[in-house]
């Protein structure tokens, strides 16, 4: 059984349908990279994945139909990490990511050693340890991406949700986050990572969904559905695809017309 599976997924804003029919399956222990245009429905179906927004078809977290769950209980499996997280948060770093142990906490009960000890791993996971006691409205936008990277890890959830975790952050931290997320799914969880770079899912996914206009266009192992004229279609744009000196790769590039 999939520990994620979505199927005949629509969402509609108002009378647009932004999601149409999508499905899928995402194992424990796989990173899955959902790539599309802007606009393709990404998001959308993230959020749909988490149980957030109205949609129609069915979610299963391992086979329990999602709308069968109460917040609470989604929350204690599925952790989304939202495109852009808010910025208006008065609270510190620290408060943030200790938030994350809401779900496992009794409805009054204060916090304990272990959910200081999980919110203070998983700050340092995320890198953002030496942020602890900054308010969360000063940081950067790069920073403030990695606090609530820490805090969905804080829930120490079986399905991690990441919507593009590598935007505004550098090459490094780029780099870092897509280790993370893959060792996490090595280490059994499910992750699903929106990505916008074709290079990052090809050196870090195990799996691959393409996405265009709403609907799910192609899917499968990494090495099969992250293929040049697949992504040339899927966004319109003229691409070269290359490979390292000892077969590395692929290496995906935008074909720019010659300079000389
Ligand atoms: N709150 C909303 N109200 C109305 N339409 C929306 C809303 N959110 C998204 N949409 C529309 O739904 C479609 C899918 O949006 P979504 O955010 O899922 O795309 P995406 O693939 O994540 O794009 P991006 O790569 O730009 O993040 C778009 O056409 C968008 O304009
Ligand atoms: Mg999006």
């Amino acid at each position: 059984m999939a520990a994620l599976e979505a199927r005949g997924i629509d969402c509609r804003y108002g009378s647009r349908l932004a999601v149409r029919g999508a499905s899928l399956r995402a194992e424990a222990g796989t990173l899955t990279a959902l790539l599309g245009p802007n606009g393709a429905g990404k998001s959308t179906l993230l959020r749909a994945l988490g149980g957030i927004g109205r949609f129609t078809g069915s979610v299963l977290v391992d086979g329990v139909p999602i709308d069968r769950l109460s917040r609470r209980e989604i929350a204690r499996q599925v952790a989304l990490v939202a495109q852009d997280p808010p910025a208006d948060v008065p609270f510190t770093v620290y408060e943030a990511v200790l938030m994350g142990r809401a779900p496992h906490q009794g409805r009054l009960a204060l916090e304990g050693r272990r959910d200081r000890e999980v919110a203070e791993s998983a700050m340092r996971d995320a890198e953002v340890e030496l942020l602890a006691a900054r308010p969360i409205d000063q940081l950067s936008g790069g920073e403030r991406r990695r606090v609530f990277l820490a805090r969905a890890l804080a829930q120490e959830p079986r399905i991690l949700l990441l919507d593009e975790p590598t935007a505004f952050l550098d090459l490094g931290h780029q780099a870092k986050v897509m280790e993370r997320a893959s060792a996490l799914a090595r280490r059994g969880l499910c992750v699903v990572a929106v990505l916008h770079d074709p290079n990052l899912a090809a050196a870090w996914a195990d799996r691959a969904v393409l996405m265009r206009e709403g609907e799910i266009v192609a899917q499968g192992a990494a090495g099969e559905v992250l293929d040049r004229s697949l992504l040339e279609e899927l966004y319109g744009a003229r691409l070269v695809c290359a490979r390292g000196p000892a077969g590395e790769g692929p290496f995906f590039g935008l074909s720019a017309p010659s300079r000389s």
